[in-house]
């Protein structure tokens, strides 16, 4: 089927990639735009730079139909989509501050292109008020933007299942009008099959944050839990499952910490925006980092403790090192920053990430060579080939629930 708009997608990464894929699948004219010449090139030659399952298949069909091209440059569109990278600044700053020159940067290279009765679309993981800088971003660019409808709509795929949560997923659409709203809700509901509910700009930033505040919060409390009863003397997960019982209790599980790119990030933009209000948020993130250093210093002292009985330093096989099971994604990740920090302190470490095939400063072994050489075992990762190891004879610390039988 033919849709009569074209649409341009800037940034064509882990988002912005699969819904330019989907879109010209869906029958629009799609032109994506990245700064990154290769990644251009390849999609062009119908192929794909990430990983993601599916996706070769989309972009390969859409690109053969002649419905998408990729360029570094944006092309005259009724649709714009941005969808770049929103990190937080690396500095000392102990409130991490959100990095919106992608975004901004996005804004002004499509300025040139922008006309009247236009969507613009912000896809970008975003604080509240950002789909206002990019219509600013506009206005200074010398864009009349009277008649252009802004949007958000934030994206909520699971990498590993992105091509069918883009279509499968309900989406939350906010305009800075409530005509933008109705016209950004119509353009999703021809490729979207999950409900498209309709609210503010403001309202539809805020979602997107406090959904991933609310699992971050969650799993504070688990680590927290899992502090609490190392003290005591009590079995976290036997506590937990035994807690789990009561009908309205849903305890998740503890961890070494928090990572990746979002949920370990997005509640900073919530407290970023305020920090004097956004207690509970602020203490869950510190709660969840902490638990990262408490893991460290767990296994340091049980690897002095082994030096002291044995005579001899021990080796410590490092069991995953991806931000969450059965991925190869190291970004933001705890089970890394363990690894990384008990190397940096000269202890001997074994890395075991089945996901990975090589990694620069950490030793990578086969989970065999990992379990037959280490003295202490530590389960960073519930990756499915760890459940159901035999580590007799072994120091075993459990960090994520690997070896409950249970
Ligand atoms: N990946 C996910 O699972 C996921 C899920 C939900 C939300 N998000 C959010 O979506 C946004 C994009 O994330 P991603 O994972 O796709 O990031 P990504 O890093 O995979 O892709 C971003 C792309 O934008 C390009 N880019 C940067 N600046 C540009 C510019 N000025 N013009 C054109 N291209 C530019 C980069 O080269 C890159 O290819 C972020 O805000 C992220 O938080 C991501």
């Amino acid at each position: 089927m033919q849709q009569d708009k074209k649409v341009c997608v800037i940034g064509l990464g882990y988002i912005g990639l699969p819904t330019a894929a989907l879109l010209a699948n869906t029958g629009y004219s799609v032109h994506g735009v990245d700064v990154n010449q290769h990644a251009v090139d390849v999609i062009n030659q119908g192929k794909i730079h990430i990983v993601e399952p599916d996706l070769d298949t989309f972009v390969h069909s859409a690109v053969a139909s002649g419905r998408l091209r990729a360029g570094t440059v944006p092309a005259p569109a009724d649709v714009f989509m941005i969808c770049v990278p929103t990190p937080f600044v690396h500095d000392d700053n102990p409130i991490p501050q959100p990095d919106l020159s992608y975004v901004e940067a996005g804004a002004k290279v499509i300025a040139p292109f922008v006309r009247p009765g236009n969507i613009i679309i912000l896809e970008s993981t975003s604080p509240v008020g950002t789909t206002e800088l990019v219509r600013d971003t506009l206005i200074q660019c010398g864009v009349d933007v009277s008649s252009v409808h802004f949007s958000y709509c934030p994206e909520r795929v699971l990498p590993g299942r992105i091509m069918i949560e883009l279509i499968e997923n309900d989406r939350v659409v906010g305009g800075l009008s409530a005509v933008a709203t109705e016209m950004t809700a119509a353009f999703y509901k021809t490729f979207v099959k999950g409900e498209v509910l309709k609210t503010d700009s403001r309202t539809a930033e805020m979602c997107k944050l406090v959904e991933n505040s609310s699992r971050d919060v969650s799993i504070a409390f688990a680590n927290e839990l899992s502090i609490l009863c190392d003290g005591l003397g009590i079995d976290v997960n036997a506590l937990i499952r035994f807690a789990n019982r009561h009908p309205r209790v849903n305890i998740l599980q503890p961890g070494c910490g928090v990572g990746g790119h979002c949920i370990a990030v997005d509640p900073w933009f919530i407290v970023a925006k305020d920090p004097k209000n956004a207690n509970l948020i602020r203490t869950a993130r510190e709660v969840n980092n902490y638990k990262n250093r408490w893991v460290i210093e767990k296994v340091k002292n049980a690897a002095l403790k082994f030096q002291i009985e044995n005579g001899r330093a021990a080796c410590i096989a490092c069991m995953g090192l991806a931000f969450k099971p059965d991925i190869d994604d190291l970004r933001e990740s705890p089970a890394l920053a363990v690894a990384e920090a008990l190397r940096d302190d000269k202890f001997d470490v074994l890395a075991v990430e089945p996901n990975i095939e090589s990694f620069e400063g950490l030793k990578l072994v086969s989970v065999a060579d990992g379990l037959r050489d280490a003295d202490i075992v530590v389960f960073l990762v519930k990756h499915r080939q760890f459940v159901s190891l035999d580590t007799q004879g072994k120091v075993v610390l459990d960090y994520c629930g690997a070896t409950i039988t249970a």
